[in-house]
């Protein structure tokens, strides 16, 4: 079977830009996702994947009934559907696509997807599939260690504070994953590059350049270690952030939100990238020390060269951990960064025990 993300043939090119078009037509959109699995809004979905996938069993008759509803049964809640249903309402333009850039497999009279699709912003973006249903309703989580997360609520976030920063020419999306950020933004640049330590996420970034018709190249690179820019840009960078509260939550990838942020800045204040701006989201431990998370930013950046700086502070985002919440011993359970809603207390346990503070998710700004 084809690799969906195998580049190199020429034809699979002219198939994967013809995809956008037939699924706009099917209404498979971000507005029909959040209706058919009743959330307020697609990033609703975006951030509790698995609870939407679990608690949506009763909208199941949609999900066979129309085109739309199959292809959010396949590739949003990653589930299946018996090859009858599917022949029934996938148009044929769509399944032999499907089968011939291997979007499906098929087992004992079902079909599945081999990745997640999301529509977002008037596009599409392939990722890797989180977890998949499983016929007896329950989840099974990929173990995948080099996994391409799909857009997050955390990448809409991000790109709220995102806007086109018209002094630059150039875009550059450090952490790219699927590339959702830099292809969300790239029309108000000249060039656009993705960038990611992954090789399986430049491939995905790749991909979604191509089925989206956008001229960005995507290159693996380490951000702490190699230089990403030859002239000034913008840089924004979605940082994979955590607080490692159990040995578990220290996923590999993750890094701390100083090494974001000091990596981040190291690109713009100095060689070719110097007079760049980044734009960088992370998750901050304030400790009981520092008057604020701005304070303690200023403070890990005091050996790098930089113009201004701006913190917007994201209040209402579910990575935000209230000093309240820590001197009560429990965590808001819808806080994205427990892996579990029953560590809420494990969470608040650890904070206090390092003399945290509150935990801040925030946007920083660096203009080098
Ligand atoms: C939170 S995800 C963000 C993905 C995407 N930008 C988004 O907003 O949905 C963080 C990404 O950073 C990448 N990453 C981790 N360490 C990196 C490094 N040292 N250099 C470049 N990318 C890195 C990971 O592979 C992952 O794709």
């Amino acid at each position: 079977m084809r690799d969906a993300l195998e580049l190199a043939d020429t034809r699979l090119i002219s198939q994967l830009r013809a995809l956008p078009e037939i699924l706009h037509d099917l209404d498979f959109t971000a507005e029909r996702i959040a209706r058919t699995l009743d959330a307020p809004d697609v990033s609703e979905v975006l951030g509790n994947s698995a609870r939407y996938a679990l608690q949506t069993e009763d909208v199941a008759d949609e999900l066979v009934n129309s085109a739309a509803g199959v292809m959010i049964q396949l590739f949003v809640r990653n589930g299946f559907v018996a090859e009858e249903h599917y022949h029934q309402q996938m148009p044929a333009v769509l399944s032999d696509l499907a089968a011939d850039i291997g979007l499906v497999s098929r087992q004992r009279g079902q079909v599945r997807a081999r990745l997640s699709i999301t529509p977002l912003f008037g596009k599409y973006f392939f990722s890797d599939r989180l977890f998949t249903v499983e016929p007896s309703g329950s989840l099974t989580f990929s173990t995948r260690d080099d996994i391409v997360m799909p857009p997050h609520s955390s990448s809409l976030h991000l790109l709220e504070s995102l806007a086109v920063d018209d002094s630059f020419n150039a875009l550059v999306d450090v952490g790219c994953g699927c590339g959702v950020l830099g292809l969300a933004l790239a029309s108000g640049y000249a060039s656009t590059m993705l960038v990611d330590v992954s090789p399986r996420a430049v491939r995905f970034a790749q991909a979604n350049a191509v089925m989206n018709d956008i001229a960005a190249t995507a290159k693996a690179a380490d951000v702490t270690r190699d230089r990403l820019l030859d002239v000034p840009a913008h840089v924004v960078f979605n940082a994979p952030t955590t607080i490692p509260y159990d040995s578990a939550v220290g996923e590999p990838g993750m890094m701390t939100a100083e090494t974001a942020l000091t990596s981040a800045v190291g690109q713009l204040s100095q060689g070719p990238g110097r007079g760049g701006r980044a734009q960088v989201f992370v998750v901050v431990e304030v400790p009981h020390e520092f008057a604020s998370a701005e304070e303690l930013i200023r403070n890990w950046l005091c050996s790098f060269e930089f113009s201004r700086l701006e913190v917007r502070a994201l209040p209402h985002s579910p990575f935000r951990v209230s000093s309240e919440m820590i001197a009560l011993g429990s965590v808001d359970p819808h806080c994205l960064l427990l892996r579990r809603s029953s560590d809420a207390r494990a969470l608040a346990h650890y904070l206090d025990s390092r003399g945290t503070r509150e935990v801040v998710p925030l946007v920083a700004s660096v203009w080098g």
